[in-house]
């Protein structure tokens, strides 16, 4: 069992604040992902948990246990790094056991052990080998499997997989899932590739500037982001955000982008009024851009000015004013560049956001 709880850190290296006032509770057996740009504080966090880098202030507990005073070493806490850090001399076996021999157990146990994780991790074939032998998916396996031999309390990965090509990084990934379901172990994950963070994570924590941004599982970040960083850094291609103004005439209404208007139903006046925000930002994902080839109500007509063809499904650029308006079809849908058809901002899939603030307004539409 290992909660771990962040209250109120604050580091600042010298002058500069690179943590700023994180709250953070991982539950037991929980998969925290911590996303974010460079430089954003991903690294520093890990390394506050660990006890490597000490906080300036704020608290640090485990199992509620305040663990500011604990060496490292006395914190039950793995540790995985990107960069893999076997030691060259020693065989694959020697490498995954030498957490487990400086406790002093026994050898039957440590075969036992390095047994169990070999299994888990399918690496059996690799035990005789030294690292230099081992390609760089393997190398990260046998780094992993020594991080979990000792059964630690919590893990912590710091882009265990980013040094790896694409196709290995699908595959660890899906690796790293299927272990942590089997073991269970409470996990925090430093990523700042927003694929991977969607697809390992209970919960994203997103982080920017040394502040969280927001907490939530995979599909609340996605579907409500809280701010206009989260919109556009989760998501892929990224989100439409515009600024726009909401206009009424008689009973319609609409969202002006540039001066073209996209339909949106009567009650978002009222909401907005209730929120009084009267500098608005639109964000809508490529997927809430429905178009159509004929004309239908609340469907405007647009030119698709570009087409990028993902496979699966084709990404659209419609020219709206002079804004372009990116919205996701399927494959084919719009035959080339130049071509008009009709589109339609989705209301279910619309967000407002407070262009002043930045944070988003919290307005649902049907
Ligand atoms: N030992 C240090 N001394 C001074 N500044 C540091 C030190 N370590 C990190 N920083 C600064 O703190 C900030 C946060 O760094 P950190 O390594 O935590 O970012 P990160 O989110 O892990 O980034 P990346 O994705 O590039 O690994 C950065 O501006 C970095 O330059
Ligand atoms: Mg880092």
């Amino acid at each position: 069992m290992a909660e771990i709880e962040l209250r109120h850190i604050q580091k600042y290296f010298g002058a500069v604040h690179v943590i700023r006032d994180v709250n953070l509770t991982v539950r037991d057996k929980e998969f925290v992902v911590l996303l974010g740009p460079s430089g954003c504080g991903k690294t520093t966090t890990l390394r506050a948990i660990a006890g490597l880098e000490e906080i300036s202030s704020g608290d640090i507990l485990i199992d509620g246990k305040p663990v500011q005073n604990l060496h490292a070493s006395d914190r039950d806490i793995a540790f995985v790094f990107q960069l893999y850090a076997l030691y060259p001399h020693l065989s694959v076996y020697e490498n995954i056991a030498f957490p487990l021999r400086a406790t002093g157990m026994s050898n039957a146990e440590v075969t036992r052990s390095v047994g169990d994780i070999a299994d888990a991790l399918a690496i059996n074939h690799l035990l005789r080998l030294k690292p230099s032998a081992l390609s760089g998916g393997d190398m990260q396996r046998v780094a992993i499997g020594r991080a979990l031999v000792r059964r630690p309390k919590a893990l912590l990965l710091d882009e265990p997989i980013g040094a790896l090509d694409a196709k290995l990084r699908e595959d660890m990934r899906v690796e790293l899932k299927r272990l942590h379901l089997e073991n269970g172990s409470t996990s925090i994950y430093v990523t700042h590739d927003q694929v991977e963070a969607m697809s390992l994570a209970d919960r994203i924590v997103v982080m920017h500037d040394g502040i969280l941004q927001q907490v939530g599982t995979p599909s609340e970040v996605y579907q409500n982001p809280a701010n206009l960083f989260v919109a556009q850094f989760i998501g892929s291609p990224v989100m439409n955000v515009t600024e726009a103004a909401v206009t009424q005439s008689g009973d319609d209404v609409a969202v002006d982008v540039d001066g073209e208007s996209f339909a949106m139903p009567r009650e978002l006046v009222g909401l907005l009024q209730q929120k009084g925000a009267d500098q608005i930002a639109l964000g809508v994902r490529p997927e809430g851009v429905l178009l159509s080839h004929d004309q239908q109500p609340g469907y405007r007509p647009v030119e698709a000015h570009l087409i990028q063809p993902y496979g699966p499904f084709d990404i659209i650029d419609l020219k709206v004013g002079n804004q372009v308006l990116r919205a996701r079809t399927q494959t084919g849908f719009v035959g080339k560049p130049g071509d008009r058809v009709w589109a339609r901002i989705d209301p279910a899939q619309a967000h407002f956001f407070d262009t002043r603030s930045g944070n988003s307004l919290g307005i649902e539409l049907k």
